[in-house]
């Protein structure tokens, strides 16, 4: 690693030079089937739009070019579950099949370019297969998260208003089979927009209930399109199309739905895949996350496809299926090149396992780089990972919003040298700036708000489902000619971005994004409380960890430990288990400054057990002695 012999400050200043350029060669990677007429228009969409007047289709670049070209019996998907005590492999050629077939299973229930599809899936093959058909015709897919509960599908149900949803009879998490349909049903009742009809794929592990009329069996359908030889081919799309929308939590209770679009998306996807992660058309990439995150749109399905690598879809843990060793299992099994994840389940690893002893057992010998993103990489398992793989473990940055990596250390174009704590360096298209609440540029090692220049560049979102004004308030306004990321951290002297935290209500929780605005909505529903207060507060394992604190109405006598677990339940219910609310605390009264603002940062301070100073705006310093008590009775803070 050595910053001399990299291409990385000639590649950037290509960029800088001229985007344009810079991205028009890099389009060349994609089949298009009529060219830009403009690499950039700034006249269209909000900030401009990439690639206007190109006629292209996504599920064409993912599969039928590889095919086309020699590809089709190399493998495109391999299913590893140890949940199911599954593998099984999908060369190109049959993955084209299958989306082929799903697609006209789409097209028979009606379902056209821009229609929008929900996806309520597990990690299963069907879900990729979904995802893809719907790219295929044009449809807009949606994937919501399994760990999400009925009323969080519900919201999305309603914005999305999707013409059909496929989901499945169950996922599997450790020691539970999660009933979906039952979810599925709550939520389509909970919804004004009803879909048409619902596809569902029996699992072994459950039989769900169906609703006649509505509902229609998955395998059923997939066996009468192949006996009727039906098979879709792909719609000609314009670049700037909606491919799909991925809601993510926003600073309410209301997901924001980031929009992304077909041409960009394909760019700069396919330009990550070599100059990022340093990988080769026929590897074997994976990305240990979940097809409900970004990162599973991203580096599940789209651009090892596009690069036409080997995926790897694990329906798994990093623990306890079977053991700490599950990821060095997989690397070994299918040869992977690259692994990518979330520092959260190498804490998990780490905690199991501190000596790795369990690597040993595995051949890693085809294994070079380790990337990790989804939340702050901590230093220590940074340095302990590296020790123990002795290959590069490189932290990356980035946002749903982006769809791919804002700064991180570009292995393929030579990796520079690895700061501890930092995300490493701006990829091109991204100028990123540090500055204050004047919008002025901080000096090197100033902490402030990280802000990327406009216009983002190509797979970034153009704006939010059908919002545009809301894009504009909550990521255009604040910082005049800049997309605002609500993250804070600063720049060094080198140029190494450090990312520090977010500058609203976000936290991330085991490398997932949640909004305490959002739960604090839930708690505020529960009829006994009066007033609350969520935050994230420090967590071994899952770096940070939501903490209510409620104050109930005058006049309830309940039994205080009988209240917290119903706002625990509550919680779980209204969001779902991703959540990981598991502390509610009950205090009599919330500790404020004298304009009535509740000082969530301090009392997050006495949380986590670092040092905090008495606020001189505080309307009664008492109270922060009774949140100090009142954490300590749970166990938390120092
Ligand atoms: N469907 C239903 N429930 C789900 C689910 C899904 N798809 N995914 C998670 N859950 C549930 C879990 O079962 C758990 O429920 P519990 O409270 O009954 O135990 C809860 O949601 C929290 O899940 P999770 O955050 O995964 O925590 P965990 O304790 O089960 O596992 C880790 C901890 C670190 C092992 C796990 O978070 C992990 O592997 N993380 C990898 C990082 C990752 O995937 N990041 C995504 C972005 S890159
Ligand atoms: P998501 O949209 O779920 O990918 O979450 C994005 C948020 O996760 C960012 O805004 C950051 O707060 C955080 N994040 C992601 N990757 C990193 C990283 N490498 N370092 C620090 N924070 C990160």
């Amino acid at each position: 690693m050595d910053a001399r012999t990299s291409r990385y400050h000639d590649i950037y200043a290509h960029w800088q030079r001229d985007p344009q350029d810079f991205w028009g060669e890099a389009a060349r990677e994609i089949d298009w089937f009529e060219p830009a007429k403009k690499v950039f228009d700034p006249d269209a969409g909000i900030y401009g739009r990439w690639f206007t007047g190109a006629v292209c289709n996504t599920c064409y670049n993912a599969l039928d070019r590889h095919v086309a070209s020699g590809r089709g019996a190399q493998a495109a998907l391999i299913y590893d579950s140890p949940m199911a005590g599954t593998k099984q492999g999908y060369s190109y050629e049959e993955v084209l099949f299958e989306v082929k077939t799903l697609a006209a299973m789409l097209k028979d229930f009606g379902v056209e370019k821009g229609d929008r599809v929900i996806l309520y899936m597990p990690m299963v093959p069907e879900a990729v297969f979904g995802m893809l058909a719907c790219a295929r015709i044009g449809a807009v897919h949606s994937v919501v998260f399994g760990g999400f509960a009925a009323k969080e599908l519900a919201t999305r149900i309603d914005d999305a208003k999707p013409k059909l949803i496929l989901s499945a009879s169950c996922g599997l998490e450790p020691g539970r089979v999660v009933q979906y349909k039952p979810l599925l049903d709550e939520a389509i009742n909970l919804a004004k927009a009803k879909p048409q009809a619902c596809v569902i794929l029996q699992r072994p592990q459950a039989q769900a209930g169906m609703i006649s009329g509505r509902d229609h069996d998955w395998r059923d359908l997939r066996d009468a399109a192949i006996a009727a030889k039906k098979s879709a081919d792909c719609v000609p799309l314009l670049a700037t199309d909606p491919l799909y929308i991925l809601y993510t939590s926003g600073t309410t209770g209301i997901p924001k739905g980031v929009v992304r679009d077909n041409g960009g998306h394909m760019v700069a996807l396919k330009w990550s895949m070599k100059n990022l992660y340093g990988v080769e058309p026929g590897e074997v990439y994976w990305a240990a996350s979940d097809v409900g995150w970004v990162v599973g749109h991203s580096y599940i399905v789209y651009a090892p496809l596009f690069h036409g690598c080997t995926t790897i879809l694990y329906e798994g843990k990093p623990v306890g299926t079977p053991d700490a060793g599950a990821f060095w299992r997989v690397i070994a099994e299918h040869g992977c090149s690259t692994m990518f994840t979330a520092p959260t389940a190498f804490r998990a690893i780490k905690k199991e396992d501190p000596q790795g002893k369990l690597l040993a057992q595995y051949d890693l010998s085809k294994f070079r780089a380790l990337f990790l993103a989804g939340e702050r990489a901590d230093p220590d398992t940074l340095q302990w990972a590296e020790n123990l793989l002795r290959r590069p473990v490189l932290d990356h940055w980035w946002q749903t919003e982006t769809g791919w990596c804002i700064a991180g250390n570009p292995l393929g174009l030579g990796a520079l040298p690895v700061k501890h704590g930092s995300a490493t360096v701006p990829m091109p298209g991204y100028h990123i700036d540090i500055v204050d609440e004047a919008c002025k540029p901080v000096a090197a090692g100033t902490i402030g708000s990280i802000v990327v220049k406009l216009p983002l560049p190509p797979g970034c979102f153009p704006t939010l489902w059908q919002q545009d004004e809301r894009f504009k308030e909550s990521y255009l306004n604040e910082f005049p000619g800049y997309y605002k990321t609500a993250d804070a951290g600063y720049k060094d002297a080198d140029g190494y971005v450090f990312v520090m935290g977010r500058t609203d209500d976000i936290i991330n929780v085991a490398g997932h994004r949640l909004s305490t605005g959002g739960m604090e909505e839930v708690l505020a529903s529960h009829p006994d409380v009066a007033e609350c207060a969520v935050m994230g507060i420090r967590d071994e394992l899952k770096g940070e960890v939501p903490c209510g604190f409620i104050v109930l109405k005058a006049g309830v006598n309940r039994e205080p430990a009988e209240i917290e677990k119903e706002i625990v339940a509550l919680v779980r219910e209204k969001i779902g288990p991703v959540a990981a609310f598991k502390l509610a605390i009950m205090v009599k009264r919330l500790p404020k400054t004298r304009s009535g603002k509740i000082l969530r940062g301090t009392m997050k301070k006495i949380a986590d057990g670092d040092e905090w100073k008495m606020p001189a705006t505080i309307d009664d310093p008492a109270i922060l002695e009774e949140i100090g008590a009142a954490l300590k009775g749970k166990g938390v803070g120092a």
